[in-house]
């Protein structure tokens, strides 16, 4: 199975999940990294890896079907069977949504429903939460409303503060997704045989 994944920043995950399926454990291999950021991080991350890398600008096309068609033929070009986003930050519109329908799954620093949407980790501190999480769930249409696949609680200690909770749901995430992309692909390939 080949897997792009979509990245918008750092690309922590993206390297995760690029270190994973080097040494065997996605059950796939990392092919390709899109981003709609021109100096995202993940782009240089992914090139060091041996990872193709391009980035596509949205700013370059006329509306969101040309942008996502764009992509689309990129992922066709490349023999893409799955889309794993991680931390790319669009939501993703019919035009991707048809194409991998069922083949395109997300990560979320949050316990959904909890916290949806942007800063999940600032939300959860403002609210006081004494849990928080990461949760992995197929893409729909909506923000992080999909079926979720995966949730890992991630306890918020006494005097903790956004630098040491992102750490601790850092470490969480690039073991949990690496690890719910293997189940997955390997549930695609079951599913495809029979
Ligand atoms: C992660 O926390 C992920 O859950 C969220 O965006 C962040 C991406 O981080 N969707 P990175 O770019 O993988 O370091």
């Amino acid at each position: 199975m080949k897997v792009a994944v979509f990245a918008s920043g750092t690309g922590t995950n993206a390297e995760a999940l690029i270190k994973a399926a080097k040494t065997g454990e996605l059950g796939g291999e990392v092919a390709l990294v899109v981003s709609d950021k021109q100096h995202a991080p993940v782009l240089e991350k992914a090139r060091n890896l041996g990872v193709k890398a391009e980035h596509l600008s949205p700013q370059s096309f006329s509306d969101k079907a040309a942008y996502e068609q764009a992509i689309l033929t990129l992922l066709t070009k490349e023999g893409i069977d799955f889309i794993v986003l991680a931390g790319y930050m669009r939501l993703i519109g019919p035009t991707l949504l048809e194409a991998y329908e069922g083949k395109m799954i997300n990560i979320h620093p949050s316990l959904l429903p909890a916290f949806p949407g942007l800063d999940a980790i600032g939300q959860a501190l403002e609210a006081k939460a004494d849990t928080t999480g990461v949760t992995i769930h197929y893409v729909d249409a909506g923000m992080d409303t999909g079926p979720v696949i995966a949730q890992q609680q991630v306890a918020i200690a006494k005097g903790e503060t956004r630098e040491t909770l992102t750490a601790k749901i850092q470490a969480v995430e690039h073991t949990l997704y690496p690890a719910v992309v293997k189940q997955v692909l390997n549930e695609h390939v079951e599913g495809e045989q029979q």
